[in-house]
């Protein structure tokens, strides 16, 4: 089949981001402002975002740093810890500052060691959000050190996630970046409160990409790229227009100088070219048709947000990626940097 010269999608939204902060956000907000419409902001800062007023503070900061001229919408969560406050939480919600509250085990990745030890204590914050209908945004990996880490998502599912859903069956729950053919089939298995998020970079890396011909710590990201079994599952998964799978990139902006390193940091910075690889997937599996549906409807729908009401343009025209973002702090490597992509946002 040949791909149209053209696609015009709704606006889509970004359901997994980072931004950071200072500098960094300044530096990579436009990025993203350009693409979609609204994003749901990782609370995983130094020190976290961990109450409303915390999170109205960081919004103000995000807004502040949107380039002038571009309409964005942060959505804005809190880092869940043992001592969240279910009233607190309320408040914000009610008060439209909070969208969510994102679950990272302690110690599962970057900036995630106020997470949570022991899921049952917060077993009141979990009745709070199923009464406010407010989602649960899951980092899905366990932090057990016996357990291999290509196998955390897996384990994590029996785990945690069964009995934490069995405690909780109407809770909203976003199974956050998922890299296996387990999370899909069982998100494929559950009822509509159950749904899960896929970055661009797992629709095209396996961990082969990662580890043959030399260490790529441009491709390091957690949860890491799995063998090429699970990246397949997770392209059907994307492109099969089922409703409980929509676009997060994961978006996680680092410096060159700590990708690159003894200790190199994980996340991979996609936001200048999220859409062009997302449709690059789309095209190669013959699905572009449901493109719009996977980036600008299955998410607001699943988080009752009215969809955007403005469009974008991808253009069918081979444009080359700048390796690098820069930033007052450094260089930041773009995922697919010094490749040529066949799709490209028109601007405007
Ligand atoms: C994220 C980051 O850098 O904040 N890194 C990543 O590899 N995805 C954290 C996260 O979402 O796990
Ligand atoms: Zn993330």
């Amino acid at each position: 089949m040949t791909a149209p010269p053209s696609l015009t999608l709704r606006t889509p939204d970004d359901w997994h981001l980072h931004l950071r902060d200072g500098a960094m956000l300044q530096a990579v907000v436009g990025a993203t402002s350009r693409q979609f419409r609204r994003a749901i902001v990782m609370p995983n800062l130094v020190p976290p975002v961990r109450q409303s007023a915390d999170a109205a503070r960081y919004r103000d900061a995000i807004l502040a740093a949107v380039p002038p001229g571009q309409a964005f919408d942060p959505l804005m969560t809190l880092y869940l810890t043992e001592e969240t406050d279910p009233e607190d939480l309320r408040r914000g919600v009610e008060a439209g500052i909070v969208t969510a509250v994102k679950l990272y085990p302690a110690g599962a990745t970057t900036n995630s060691d106020a997470g949570v030890r022991n899921l049952r204590v917060l077993d009141p914050v979990f009745e709070m959000l199923t009464r406010l209908g407010a989602p649960l945004l899951i980092h899905g990996e366990v932090v057990d050190p016996e357990i291999d880490i290509f196998d955390r998502e897996a384990v994590f599912i029996e785990r945690e996630l069964i009995p934490l859903r069995a405690r909780h069956p109407e809770l909203k729950v976003v199974f956050e970046h998922i890299t296996t053919a387990d999370a899909v089939a069982y998100v494929e298995s559950e009822g509509p409160t159950l749904a899960a998020t896929l970055t661009a970079h797992h629709l095209r890396l396996n961990r082969n990409d990662l580890l043959v011909g030399g260490m790529r710590p441009h491709h390091f990201c957690l949860p890491v790229a799995k063998r090429e079994t699970h990246r397949l599952a997770l392209r059907k998964a994307a492109t099969s227009g089922n409703p409980k799978f929509f676009l997060g990139t994961d978006s996680a902006p680092h410096l060159v100088a700590d990708k690159e390193s003894a200790c190199g940091c994980a996340g991979i910075f996609s936001a200048p070219i999220a859409l062009e690889s997302y449709a690059t997937s789309f095209e190669e599996d013959n699905a572009l048709g449901r493109l719009e549906a996977f980036a600008s409807e299955f998410g607001p729908r699943f988080y009752g947000l009215p969809l955007n009401k403005g469009t974008v343009t991808l253009e069918r025209i081979a444009t080359p990626v700048e390796a690098d973002w820069p930033t007052p702090l450094g260089p930041v490597r773009i995922y697919h940097g010094g490749e040529t992509l066949a799709w490209r946002l028109k601007s405007g």
